[in-house]
């Protein structure tokens, strides 16, 4: 059972920020923003604590955390010795939106990595974040503050709308500048291997480590049943708004024909494009940004599929982004969102 609590708002003073830090020093879960998606945070090295984070999400516990941390000494509490590509991308993308994971040592608890014998870091570059894992003095598991399944919260009435009663507090610390949640690298296997995407991309990667790295191929498909996966979290059916979404691949002109032909007898259903294709849709729409503007597309998309939830949407029908760069890391939410059902027009 998970204890009720009632929830309180704050905007990131000082005196909240100490609250915060007092609360998970205690073993308690608190809300809090990072600069890529608000995250539900907990002591990384307390069993119980980090336990209720999973109650709090209804997260599968085969489901392993991110470890965050505010400097490099707190490495030691994650492994026994930070290896060397680690170090690379660390200095040239911490604190920022990536995270990698290594073998695991030091004393996080199992919890945090489902029991595998990795785990998975970052340094945020929240400024609120930082300051609350500082004060903390430890590493904290912070998965994104949604309840499994929905789309990740970037910003604190979301995780309001999620958390309310279950947590004791969430920190305001406005709207998330990412939107998207860090790119995951592993570390631990032979080839350095994407396992999802994020606004660090893998050419960007690669620049840091000098060496090709891989995609996973859950980043564009789904995983098989009983299948051995490297990154758990693809697993699972995520980021789903209630309706029923369709990702549609074809030009501006394409998509527009086809979603009008749809919508024609239909109620409740929405278009989710990009700015300028408004007018010449006949249904209800969500622009998300600009086609080629994919770090606005990246910063809105959450946004705007709990838009369409509280639009009571029916059907989605969504303008599929570009699958590359910046682009991969939209494209593989939205295919995630809509269950892998995809139309190409260009077929
Ligand atoms: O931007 C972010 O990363 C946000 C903010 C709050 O920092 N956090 C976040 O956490 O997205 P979460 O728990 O929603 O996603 C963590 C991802 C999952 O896909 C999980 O399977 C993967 O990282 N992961 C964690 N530990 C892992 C490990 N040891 N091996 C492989 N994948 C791991
Ligand atoms: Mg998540």
């Amino acid at each position: 059972m998970t204890q009720q609590h009632t929830t309180q708002l704050l905007q990131p003073n000082e005196s909240a920020i100490e609250l915060a830090a007092q609360l998970i020093k205690d073993g308690n879960v608190v809300g809090i923003p990072t600069e890529t998606v608000y995250g539900l945070a907990a002591n990384a090295l307390d069993e119980s604590a980090v336990k209720k984070i999973f109650a709090a999400k209804n997260r599968p516990c085969d489901n392993p955390l991110i470890a965050h941390i505010s400097d490099m000494d707190m490495m030691k509490f994650l492994c026994d010795e930070v290896p060397k590509n680690a170090l690379l991308l660390a200095k040239a993308f911490w604190p920022g939106p990536l995270t990698f994971v290594i073998k695991r040592g030091g004393t996080v608890c199992n919890a945090m990595c489902a029991n595998l014998d990795t785990i998975a870091v970052r340094m945020p570059s929240h400024n609120v974040a930082l300051s609350i894992i500082n004060c903390a003095g430890v590493p904290l598991g912070a998965p994104s503050a949604n309840v499994s399944g929905r789309p990740s919260p970037t910003a604190a009435a979301h995780v309001m709308l999620d958390m309310q009663g279950k947590i004791p507090l969430v920190i305001d610390g406005g709207e998330c500048k990412v939107g998207l949640e860090s790119t995951v690298v592993s570390l631990a296997e032979e080839t350095p291997i994407i396992l999802r995407p994020g606004v660090i991309t893998k050419a960007q990667i690669e620049s840091v480590l000098n060496e090709n790295v891989l995609l996973a191929d859950s980043i564009t498909s789904p995983t098989e049943t009983g299948e051995k996966v490297l990154s758990p979290g693809m697993k699972y059916k995520h980021y789903a708004p209630n309706a029923e979404m369709v990702l549609i691949k074809g030009n501006k002109q394409q998509f527009c024909t086809y979603v009008n032909t749809k919508v024609t007898n239909e109620h409740g259903s929405f278009a989710l494009c990009f700015d300028g294709e408004e007018q010449m849709l006949q249904c209800p729409c969500i622009a998300f940004g600009k086609q080629n503007n994919e770090s606005c597309l990246a910063k809105n998309l959450f946004a705007a599929l709990r838009d369409l939830d509280e639009k009571k949407a029916q059907k989605i029908y969504a303008h599929c982004p570009a699958e590359n760069g910046v682009g991969l890391a939209v494209y593989n939410r939205m295919l995630r969102a809509a269950a892998f059902k995809v139309v190409n027009l260009n077929e």
